[in-house]
């Protein structure tokens, strides 16, 4: 180990400043010795300071204390704050347990070894999987407990563009390779390529005869305003008509008995009359969606696979029934299992092992306004509750944080937090999760692609990773516009030449 700093005036058990000799990497990990033994530290912050330039008021000072500092080793001082993670000795047998006295002031910091960091992160019980290398030591792979996140819930948050899809389709590939069973809510199409051994594309179906009127007319795409038609169409869902043995033929039959009704106003059976077209384009529309001669929807869903739910055709209204339904539906599943594992029981269970959900665009279809057309919310936040006791757990992905259910995200028992540029999405994380720090909240805006701090019951110790890139994902990158102009451009037949000539004018 090298001597990296010492221990400043003031220390607590668990956190404390250093003086450094080098300039000091927010992500680094240190050893300072306390009375009670070794403790490992992460440094959260890291400060440069000179002193001939904190006098300067003006440029030309500015510049000649420069010069003065560049050949005076006294007058930069290097600072760091670390969180204590733990005694290293009880660290190493996997146990995060807390030293009760602060280091002394004066104490030596010393650079963490690879050895000691491979020895807590590496971690290769059946449990755990590998997710990345840790950023600053990249020689130490860091795994997760993927237990814990088929129990106790996952957020990925992070700004567009900085890897949360990806992070997903590792996760998946992970599960895929222990045979776990995943669903993921596919809004944008991004999975449709995905290629990583067990998985098993999914078209969503959904049985109009089991929705409420309010979210059949939403399915069938009647406009939010048209209320008398929705009225109208609630008249005549009738549990006749549920049950009718041709659907559509009983539900065209009451509206036709509408406008063929003399006592009926003019406006009710102009109604009934654009409810019949209205059904009869969904139908042309969605027939594959809405689907009222399908046993059980998640009879499509596979156990012990990685089932993507493609819902690139969807409004997010629809998509949010989809999504509402397949979970409340999985939760009952669950539920049955676990109850007749305890006491035998009959019944037929389709997922006899533990679920992983994930939602991705969670501020879309969790939001924090709790809206009433939002059914998802009260499904997934009954899943972010319930769910552990009956193994089904939730992957919470968002790029605005701020705006994804605080009740929902409040459960996430772990989170992977990547570059986020938002002070709102910063602090709205540090209202929601114990897990961040103020420290660490600040670094956010800095991280680049594809690293992640990895917090909570997953890690045990709070982790910056330099996450592995999934090559089996194909979609979800920025799309090139230029090449495909330019393809585009060669396949319509432009001459080439014309385009220099232009080019040469400007
Ligand atoms: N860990 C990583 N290493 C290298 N490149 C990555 C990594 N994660 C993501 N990328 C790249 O960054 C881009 C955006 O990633 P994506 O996962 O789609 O981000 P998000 O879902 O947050 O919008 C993709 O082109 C992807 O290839
Ligand atoms: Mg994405």
């Amino acid at each position: 180990m090298n001597g990296l700093g010492i221990v400043a005036a003031e220390s607590s058990a668990d956190s404390f400043k250093f003086f450094a000799s080098r300039p000091v990497r927010i992500g680094e990990y240190v050893v300072v010795e306390t009375p009670e033994g070794g403790a490992l530290g992460l440094v959260e912050r890291s400060l440069i300071t000179s002193y001939s330039i904190a006098t300067a008021n003006t440029y030309i000072e500015a510049a000649e204390a420069g010069k003065a500092s560049s050949s005076n080793p006294r007058d930069k001082g290097y600072k760091a704050s670390a969180r204590v993670l733990g005694l290293v000795e009880k660290l190493k047998v996997g146990v995060a347990y807390m030293p009760s006295v602060p280091p002394v002031p004066g104490t030596v910091v010393s650079e963490a070894s690879s050895e000691l960091l491979s020895s807590i992160y590496s971690r290769t019980e059946r449990n755990f999987v590998p997710l990345g290398s840790l950023l600053r030591n990249q020689e130490v792979t860091v795994s997760v407990d993927i237990n814990k996140v088929a129990s106790r819930h996952l957020a990925i948050l992070a700004t567009t563009g900085s890897g949360k899809s990806n992070l997903l389709a590792l996760i998946a590939k992970r599960v895929s390779k222990v045979r776990g069973t995943m669903v993921i809510f596919d809004y944008h199409g991004e999975y449709s390529e995905l290629k990583i051994g067990t998985t098993s594309h999914v078209q969503p179906k959904i049985n109009p005869r089991e929705l409420e009127a309010e979210e059949l007319a939403e399915l069938l795409d009647i406009s939010s305003s048209a209320s008398r038609q929705r009225s109208l169409l609630a008249s005549v869902l009738t549990n006749e008509v549920r049950r009718a043995g041709d659907f559509w033929e009983a539900l065209n039959g009451a509206l036709n008995g509408i406008m063929n009704d003399v006592e009926k106003s003019v406006e009710d059976v102009r109604n009934a009359q654009r409810l019949i077209e209205i059904i009869e384009r969904a139908r042309r529309r969605k027939g594959r969606i809405i689907d009222p001669d399908i046993g059980d929807p998640l009879d499509q869903v596979r156990p012990n696979y990685i089932n993507i739910i493609d819902m690139a055709e969807l409004t997010e209204t629809q998509a949010s029934i989809i999504i509402s339904y397949y979970l409340s539906g999985l939760l009952e599943d669950r539920k049955q299992a676990q109850r007749q594992r305890m006491s035998g029981g009959e019944g037929r269970v389709r997922f006899s092992s533990p679920v992983i959900v994930a939602i991705e665009e969670a501020h879309a279809f969790l939001p924090a306004d709790n809206h009433e057309k939002h059914d998802a919310t009260s499904a997934a936040s009954k899943v972010a509750r319930e769910g552990r006791k009956f193994g089904l757990s939730l992957i919470i992905v968002s790029q605005r944080p701020s705006k994804v259910n605080q009740d929902i995200l409040s459960q996430m028992g772990s989170l992977a937090v990547m570059r986020l540029t938002q002070p709102k999405d910063q602090s709205y994380i540090l209202e929601s999760s114990e897990l961040m720090s103020e420290d660490l909240a600040s670094y956010l805006p800095s991280m680049n692609v594809g690293e992640a701090m990895l917090l909570g019951q997953w890690v045990d110790l709070p982790s910056i990773v330099k996450v592995e890139k999934v090559e089996e994902k194909l979609t979800g990158a920025d799309i090139d516009a230029v090449k495909q102009w330019s393809e585009s451009q060669s396949r319509s037949g432009i001459a080439r030449e014309d385009t220099s000539e232009f080019i040469k004018g400007i």
